[in-house]
């Protein structure tokens, strides 16, 4: 059985634009326990306040998978990430330091022997806090193997229970990684007492492939993210690996404990969330990725699906884009639906919910398959709405100057005391400018729009419209906010505003 050990909340969190808040971050770790990682890795516990909370939150929630937190090979380091992981049912701590000449000359500052010395400190350090320790050799990949293999060793010596191997800088190929496994295998005692881990960065685009050779090799855990988002081109994708080995098992004989019907879910709650979508054409998860467009594909799919079909949607848990439901549906279809959508909630959840589809119905004609999916995976999402859109009156045309008028309810995030907040504000620069300006001016702040992304949805003129912004504070800080609406203009307000609440949140913690 092959370990999948999940870095999207620390090597892919720290990559640009897909930074989470705690709550977001919390959802996602529970989707990666329901999709069946083995391992999550929550942040780098000493990295900051928000990394130190995620670990800390994550642990106290997830009770089938160890959690993991990054530490350097540092003891100030491991003791945040000790303390971070205390309510973990399973804690790992997950210590690396650089192994290569170039780190070790440039970075480190220190020789050979200083690093063996530090890892076998460390190592031990950790394991007087924690039984299962994971040591990184980081730029091992650039590393002088014979070196690497008495680091291994020691590591193993001081009470490593996993050995990652990194290609931090996607610098291998698969041959090359298959010898370097092996020669691990050969030349490092202790080796077969422990778990062998590949970590596969994707900066010349064979993340997946050096992935699958090292466990054809003998590596017994994958380290990947979802999306395969990462650090500079971004991490091995955990959904292609996997369905590299589900589809051709005849070559991958493992198995992994991933429930693969999750896999389009998870990271459609990625995207969902930080608003970075994948390319249409991104293998298992882009929105073509099954989409058979060419006469004759279409030709073949109708004989036969296996003529250009080596993997079904449904397998990875993609559902047909059906009209489904409208305003007339009742609450036991609304249910059915959810159900075969998979998702399971209990009663108070589903009252919520579906409060949220009448609603959506009354706008939408046809209420689609997708648009379940939407409401239902951001449920548990909860910001506290300090600021509440009550209405919005916009005046515009191509004639005049916009304006928009803006009513907002404020509740206090301490006392709860509720005020109404208005404001009429004009524009040159159209309704968004100007509905924005007007909030600003509610809130008494004013914000960098560092991104701006709207989309449909889904088709036809009475799609839900989706806005995501990123919004920069002035202390340099970024903060996700979503909106959803038929109305374009209402969804981009309702973005802003959870961008705003967003940032109360973080900052009232
Ligand atoms: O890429 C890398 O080397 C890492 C290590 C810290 C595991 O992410
Ligand atoms: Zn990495």
């Amino acid at each position: 059985m092959i370990k999948i050990f999940d870095t999207t909340l620390r090597d892919g969190e720290q990559a640009p634009g897909y930074s989470m808040n705690l709550s977001e971050k919390i959802e996602m770790a529970v989707q990666l326990e329901k999709l069946g990682v083995d391992i999550i890795e929550a942040g780098f516990a000493i990295a900051s306040k928000g990394d130190f909370n995620s670990v800390s939150e994550i642990a106290k929630i997830i009770k089938n998978a160890e959690v993991a937190s990054l530490s350097r090979a540092l003891t100030k380091d491991i003791d945040a990430s000790v303390e971070a992981l205390k309510g973990a049912a399973f804690p790992r701590i997950h210590t690396f330091i650089a192994t290569s000449d170039i780190h070790m000359q440039y970075k480190l500052k220190k020789n050979e022997n200083e690093v063996l010395e530090i890892t076998s400190e460390m190592v031990k350090y950790a394991k007087r806090f924690c039984q299962s320790v994971e040591f990184s050799a980081e730029d091992a990949t650039r590393s002088r193997p014979e070196f690497l293999y008495r680091v291994l060793e020691q590591a193993i010596k001081a009470g490593a229970t996993v050995l990652n191997i990194p290609d931090t800088v996607g610098y291998t190929s698969p041959s090359e990684i298959f010898d370097l496994i092996v020669g691990i295998k050969q030349n490092v005692r202790g080796i077969e007492k422990v778990d062998i881990s590949i970590h596969c960065h994707n900066d010349l685009g064979m993340g997946v492939a050096n992935t699958l050779s090292a466990i054809k090799a003998g590596a017994t855990q994958i380290e990947c993210t979802i999306n395969g988002i990462g650090e500079r081109a971004g991490n091995a994708a955990l959904e292609e690996i996997i369905m590299n080995l589900k589809t051709r098992s005849d070559i991958y004989p493992f198995e992994t404990k991933i429930n693969t019907q999750e896999i389009y879910p998870t990271s459609k709650l990625l995207t969902n969330i930080t608003g970075v979508k994948v390319q249409p054409n991104k293998a298992i998860v882009g929105d073509n990725a099954f989409a058979h467009e060419s006469g004759i594909h279409q030709h073949g799919m109708l004989s036969n699906k296996k003529t250009y079909e080596i993997m079904t949607p449904k397998s990875i848990g993609l559902a047909d884009k059906k009209m489904v439901l409208g305003k007339h549906s009742g609450r036991h279809a609304f249910v059915d639906r959810l159900v075969e959508l998979g998702f399971k909630l209990p009663d108070s959840e589903i009252d919520t919910l579906f409060e949220n589809f009448k609603m959506l119905a009354d706008k939408k004609k046809n209420v689609t398959d997708l648009d379940i999916q939407m409401l239902a995976m951001r449920r548990n999402i909860k910001i506290p709405q300090t600021y509440k859109l009550d209405r919005f009156v916009i005046n515009s045309g191509n004639t005049i100057t916009t304006t928009s008028s803006m009513k907002l309810i404020y509740t206090n995030p301490y006392t709860k005391e509720t005020e109404i907040l208005e404001k009429v504000m004009p524009s040159y620069d159209g309704p968004i400018d100007a509905s924005y300006k007007a909030i600003d001016q509610l809130v008494g702040k004013t914000f960098i729009l560092e991104d701006f992304l709207i989309s449909a949805v889904t088709g036809g003129t009475d799609a839900q419209g989706e806005v995501y912004v990123k919004l920069k504070n002035h202390e340099g800080n970024i903060y996700n906010g979503y909106g959803i609406s038929v109305d374009i203009v209402e969804a981009s307000i309702l973005a802003y505003i959870s961008a705003i609440n967003n940032m109360v949140y973080e900052e009232n913690r």
